[in-house]
């Protein structure tokens, strides 16, 4: 039987607890603080990690009752051990660390944005050879070229400013939306017309492309879209404020779906992974199911509910370690907040 894990999430705003034997989830608790950031218009590190450490025991106790298992049951702890708030991820790898003490087993310290990708695993099994993976978030724009998911993962580009999250929530400010703007940028985008107003697409002309062929930038895009609005209104014209949406919505989807393709193309790779909060967004998700099904690439992306930060991510890139006999990390790592997206584990 596979090994059962227990995975631990605390890079951001969530405490996620998981329970997964191979690719079959038993038990995913997830517990926010996002409400106690709202009205600061963003994350406030020290109130996060605080959070976190009066989460975190009920939300363990509760995912070991939702799977029927006790603690003695568990055969291998993974913790994400970076990218993330040095705060929140320290509180986060100190338990799981007591918790490898105490029930004497190995502790995986792994990278949060690869359980992005690993998640997927869960919904639509395991990998089938070799995929490329779109993460997009809050903090992370990037597309890995992933030969396997717990030895082999290489960086082909990332975001050279803002993510496409934090674009969203910048667009979203600058319109006056409520923090976090992603998802309201998402429904008026719905509303509007994605043509009406062309804003450009960064590092997509073929003079950018020989050096950032799969890197993005999207404080441009940001920029345009505040000198369009500020134009409008000097001139004392109302906003349309659905196509601004859909015309910026449409300029990020479009980059980022452009780039998945040739990085597909390039590496004859047919499968392509989206993970990240971001990918919940509309405009993402329909583009991709397009042009990838045009092209013949098959796109994975898991159900919502995985996509923003939570255990079972974590839980699943463990699961993937420990049935690989990958060398755990023992108790003598540190937490790294801008682990590099090509290191698996720690
Ligand atoms: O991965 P995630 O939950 O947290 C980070 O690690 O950053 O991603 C959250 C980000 C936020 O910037 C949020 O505004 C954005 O993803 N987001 C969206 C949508 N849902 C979440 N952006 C656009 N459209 C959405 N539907
Ligand atoms: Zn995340």
């Amino acid at each position: 039987m596979d090994p059962l894990v227990l995975g631990v999430e605390s890079t951001c705003d969530e405490t996620g607890v998981a329970l997964v034997r191979g690719t079959t989830l038993l038990a995913d608790v997830v517990a926010s603080s996002m409400d106690e950031h709202a009205r600061f218009g963003g994350i406030v590190p020290e109130v996060a990690s605080r959070a976190h450490l009066e989460a975190f025991g009920p939300t363990l106790e509760r995912a070991l009752a939702d799977a029927g298992v006790d603690l003695d049951d568990i055969d291998a702890i993974a913790v994400a051990s970076g990218p993330g708030l040095v705060g929140s991820l320290t509180v986060g790898v100190a338990a799981a660390k007591a918790l490898a003490l105490a029930l004497d087993v190995p502790l995986f310290g792994v990278n949060h944005v690869i359980g992005h990708v690993a998640v997927d695993e869960l919904v639509h099994g395991e990998f089938d050879g070799r995929i490329m993976a779109l993460v997009v978030s809050g903090g992370h724009t990037s597309l890995l070229l992933i030969d396997d998911i717990a030895t082999g993962v290489t960086e082909l580009g990332h975001t050279l400013d803002d993510a496409a999250g934090e674009a969203f929530d910048k667009v979203g400010r600058l319109l006056g939306l409520p923090y976090p703007g992603g998802p309201h940028v998402d429904r008026l985008a719905r509303e509007g017309n994605p043509t009406a107003i062309a804003f450009p697409r960064a590092l997509s002309r073929a003079s950018d492309r020989e050096r950032h062929a799969y890197d993005f930038s999207f404080s441009g895009l940001k920029t345009a879209v505040a000198r369009w609005v500020e134009a409008r209104e000097v001139a004392g014209e109302p906003i349309p404020v659905a196509d601004v949406c859909a015309s910026f919505a449409a300029a990020v989807a479009d980059v980022l779906v452009t780039k998945a393709i040739d990085a597909c193309r390039v590496n004859g790779i047919t499968t392509l992974v989206i993970g990240g909060g971001f990918s919940a967004n509309s405009q993402l998700r329909a583009e991709a199911a397009r042009r990838c099904a045009e092209a013949g690439i098959d796109v994975r992306i898991p159900p919502m509910r995985y996509c923003t930060d939570n255990g079972a991510m974590i839980a699943a890139l463990g699961s993937a370690l420990a049935r690989r006999y990958v060398g755990d990390s023992g108790l003598r790592f540190g937490v790294d907040s801008s682990m590099s997206l090509e290191v698996v584990v720690a």
